[in-house]
């Protein structure tokens, strides 16, 4: 009898440590089919245990933190190295991984060689780099951040005063896309900037350019997200600046991809409420096929006295991290876009739309063309809270259609655009 229970009690743990092996990010990322990755940076090249645990325990994606950037790659003309990069594809095949590739063409950590000053060598030379490059990786990188950040970091719609821009010109862009389309037609081809993730000035302009790509038929097929934010990101406003904004990129048909992300802060539950709120959108939806963090540990990041990362500097999960499983095991159902227009407006008067009061007696005028126009009401979670549809000239009392005791911030959304209302008591 004691036997038996020695018995049970062994497989009794057997078990228990099979299924606490089983919980992962990748095992519910690839039930949903998403890629869930993170960036190698020197600990992978260390071929430290405990980061390598990680990596091949949680994620199916891999991208390189540095080492399939031009200045380490490529540094002399046709005398590419790719014996760190290669590594790097060797562990991600040998684990079953897809790989990002990062980055063609970028600003920084460029081989001196490649920008000459000239339109024409330049452009040569960037032929040449991505030939070499893509050529060699064809068929073990899924997908490539072509151009990397090639607008100004402060919003002002403008390109970035960069060696490309000024050996070639704004252009440099669409050559880059179709250098590299030549070399791989099967690759995905993405434009990867920071600063855009939720709608405002620079993924204005971001969303300008690669629709004017896309109108030019440039081959592009996706947009990526970096999503380097801070934990005071943790607002409430944050959830549909950033499905917003993704939804209009969804729209043009492309791809999307959290290609970086980390969230600095000491506060690590708001921490973990930013990266939950990125998780919710990707979820949500269809579009975006990847979630990539950029690291492992918060001691190896580059934004490290942040603590950026999902693990602590003793390679322990952070709440951010139990916060991105818990999405991951019970996912939230994919999302109806908004009708109408995307674009907030805080004042009085937002198209047919007019604000006529104050709190919970506002009333809304349908002053426009349309009509009868539908209108629906949403909270900042995206939780359709009413819908309506309004008469040219009659007056409809917001308070008519809530429950008495709502208070919140409500979005008015009409094909005329969004009318933010603040309900109090
Ligand atoms: O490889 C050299 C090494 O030989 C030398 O001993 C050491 C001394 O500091 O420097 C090493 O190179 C550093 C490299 O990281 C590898 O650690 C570079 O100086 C350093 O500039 C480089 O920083 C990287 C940075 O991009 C610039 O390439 C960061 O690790 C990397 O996280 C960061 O990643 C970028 C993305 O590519 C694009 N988006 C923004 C993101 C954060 O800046």
């Amino acid at each position: 009898m004691m036997f038996f229970y020695r018995i049970a009690g062994v497989l009794l743990l057997v078990f228990t440590m099979l299924q606490a092996q089983e919980e992962s990010f990748k095992k519910y990322a690839d039930e949903l089919g998403l890629n869930i990755g993170t960036a190698l940076g020197y600990q992978f090249e260390r071929n430290t245990p405990e980061h390598n645990e990680i990596v091949i325990r949680e994620f199916n994606t891999v991208v390189a933190e540095n080492t399939m950037k031009a200045v380490i790659l490529h540094k002399v003309k046709g005398q590419p190295d790719f014996s760190r990069a290669d590594k790097l594809i060797d562990f991600a095949q040998h684990h079953g991984m897809r790989v990002r590739g990062h980055t063609l063409v970028w600003h920084f950590q460029n081989a001196d060689w490649i920008c000459t000053g000239e339109r024409e060598s330049t452009l040569e030379n960037m032929k040449f780099h991505i030939e070499t490059v893509m050529e060699h990786f064809k068929g073990k990188v899924h997908e490539w951040d072509v151009v990397n950040e090639a607008l100004e970091e402060a919003p002002t719609g403008k390109m970035r005063d960069s060696e490309w821009l000024r050996s070639i010109g704004p252009d440099y862009v669409d050559s880059a896309f179709a250098f590299a389309h030549r070399v791989d037609p099967d690759c995905k081809l993405f434009y990867n900037d920071f600063g855009t993730s939720v709608l405002g000035a620079k993924s204005d302009s971001m969303y300008a350019m690669v629709k004017r790509l896309l109108n030019n038929g440039i081959p592009i097929h996706g947009v990526g997200f970096q999503a380097h934010q801070t934990a005071a990101d943790a607002v409430p406003e944050l959830y549909l600046g950033v499905r917003w904004n993704f939804e209009r990129f969804a729209e043009l048909g492309l791809d999307l991809a959290i290609t970086e992300m980390d969230v600095t802060g000491s506060d690590w539950e708001k921490q973990a409420e930013v990266y939950e709120t990125f998780m919710r959108v990707t979820l949500e939806l269809p579009a975006v096929k990847s979630f990539v963090v950029w690291g492992v540990r918060d001691n190896d990041s580059w934004r490290r006295s942040g603590t950026p990362l999902l693990f602590d500097d003793n390679w322990e999960p952070k709440p951010a991290y139990v916060a991105l499983m818990n999405l991951l095991k019970d996912p939230p159902a994919a999302v109806q876009p908004f009708p109408g227009s995307r674009s907030v407006k805080s004042g009085h008067d937002s198209g047919q739309l007019l604000f006529n009061g104050k709190n919970r007696t506002l009333s809304l005028r349908n002053t426009g063309m349309v009509n009868p126009l539908p209108i629906a009401i949403y909270d900042l979670r995206g939780t359709l809270v009413a819908s309506a549809v309004m008469s040219a000239g009659i007056p409809l009392t917001l308070a008519s259609l809530l429950e008495n005791e709502f208070t919140g911030t409500l979005l008015v959304c009409s094909e005329g655009g969004v009318l933010r209302v603040n309900v109090v008591r």
